[in-house]
């Protein structure tokens, strides 16, 4: 199978993220099923996606054209998955981050899809190889990782499970591109796959530095946005939600090493409800809308860039495990986040400074994910 015989989508779920990623295949021309468990659900899609498409056509983004067509014809809402299944040559599922749920998915799913359907799944965590396990398909199905929100971001990690095949991986890059798109490969289904793992070390280093709490996440956040970065790293948790920072410690910690645990600042704040921007209360007060940084409380104890070399660190892990090229690193990073990739901002740096650093975080915090890797004393990072 080649792209070209990809015409129509499922996608299974029509949440955050599913209803993102059909209104992105439907500005592609595709036809495209979403389906949700109950009526309301998939309506609550639908006018999600009209919305959107109603501002990208105000501002000239989208044709007129096309939109009157997604409406009369591109996009089938679905409750019964056969029906949204039935037609498709590739299903991207979207259904909540719980493992059990998403094999019973992709199991009813490979009863009522076509045999030559792909199936991808949107997992940020889980292992693509023991989703794929569930069907009788495993080659034909892979990971299609989008960002929030979809429509925005553009990056997507494509990512190969056990037994995915070659043209499995290559319809799913393919189709990326055709979304407008920006694919990276993921060849090995790493824990976190490439961005949500390399940036896992500096949440461990922000966490241990909450948790000393001689420096205030003010202070932090004062000097990211004295150098002019729209957001400090504390306000980004606060925005993404600190139940997702905390779920993600807690899995990374199960698969990779117990160091990435999430710190007890955290922890308190998630029991008590207080998870950041949606609940009007994080590490910041949000009652009013966005926190004031107060950048004349910027600290001089602390350096930005190691945040940076505990990320490069990381990344060397994964690139030694194959699961990615020195090269694909910022590239994703750069597409997912709108930010600088870490490996352009230590490209000067020389392998003994970058080796000495990373042992003095290690033994200041304790941390042995900091310790450097081989290929850092070897200087591969640049
Ligand atoms: N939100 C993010 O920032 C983000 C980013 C990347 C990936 N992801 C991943 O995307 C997936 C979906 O996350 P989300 O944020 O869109 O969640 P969400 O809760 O906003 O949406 C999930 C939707 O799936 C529906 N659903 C539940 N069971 C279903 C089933 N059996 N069939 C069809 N629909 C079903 C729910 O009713 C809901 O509408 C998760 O795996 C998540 O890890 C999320």
């Amino acid at each position: 199978m080649k792209i070209e015989d990809i015409k129509s989508i499922a996608v299974i779920g029509a949440g955050d993220m599913g209803h993102g990623i059909a209104e992105v295949a439907l500005m592609a021309g595709y036809k495209v099923f979403l389906r949700d468990i109950k009526q309301e659900f998939v309506d609550k899609g639908v006018s999600r996606i009209n919305q959107s498409l109603e501002k990208l056509v105000s501002k000239g983004k989208v044709e007129q054209g096309l939109f009157d067509r997604i409406r009369s014809e591109l996009l089938v809402p679905c409750v019964e998955l056969g029906d949204a299944v039935r037609e498709a040559d590739l299903v991207i599922e979207a259904v909540p981050e719980i493992m059990a749920l998403k094999q019973e998915t992709f199991g009813a799913m490979d009863k009522l899809a076509p045999a030559h359907t792909i199936f991808a799944s949107n997992t940020s965590t889980m292992k693509i190889t023991e989703i794929a396990a569930i069907t009788k398909r495993p080659e034909k199905v892979i990971g299609l990782h989008y960002f929030n929100p979809a429509v925005l971001m553009k990056l997507v990690e494509v990512i190969r499970g056990e037994k995915s095949s070659a043209e499995s991986m290559q319809i799913g890059y393919d189709f990326v591109l055709r979304n407008a798109k920006v694919p990276v490969r993921v060849e090995k289904d790493v824990a976190g796959f490439i961005v949500n793992r390399v940036q896992a070390p500096a949440g461990v280093l922000l966490n241990a530095i909450l948790d000393e709490g001689k420096i205030q996440p003010e202070q932090i956040d004062a000097v990211m946005r004295s150098i002019g970065a729209p957001m400090g790293p504390y306000e980004t948790m606060d925005y993404t939600g600190l139940d997702i920072s905390y779920h993600g410690s807690l899995y990374f910690a199960k698969t990779i090493h117990p160091d990435f645990a999430c710190g007890k600042v955290i922890q308190a704040k998630v029991e008590a409800g207080e998870l950041g921007k949606k609940t009007g209360k994080g590490l910041f007060d949000w009652s009013n809308g966005r926190p004031e940084i107060d950048l004349s409380k910027a600290t001089d104890q602390f350096d930005l860039m190691d945040l940076v070399v505990v990320n490069v660190n990381e990344a060397t892990k994964i690139i030694a495990e194959g699961a990615c090229k020195l090269e694909d690193i910022d590239l994703a990073i750069v597409n997912a986040t709108g930010g600088m990739g870490p490996m352009a901002l230590v490209k000067n740096i020389e392998p003994a400074d970058m080796t000495k650093r990373l042992e003095g975080l290690a033994a200041r915090w304790g941390k042995e994910i900091f310790k450097p890797t081989q290929m850092i004393k070897d200087g591969q990072y640049r």
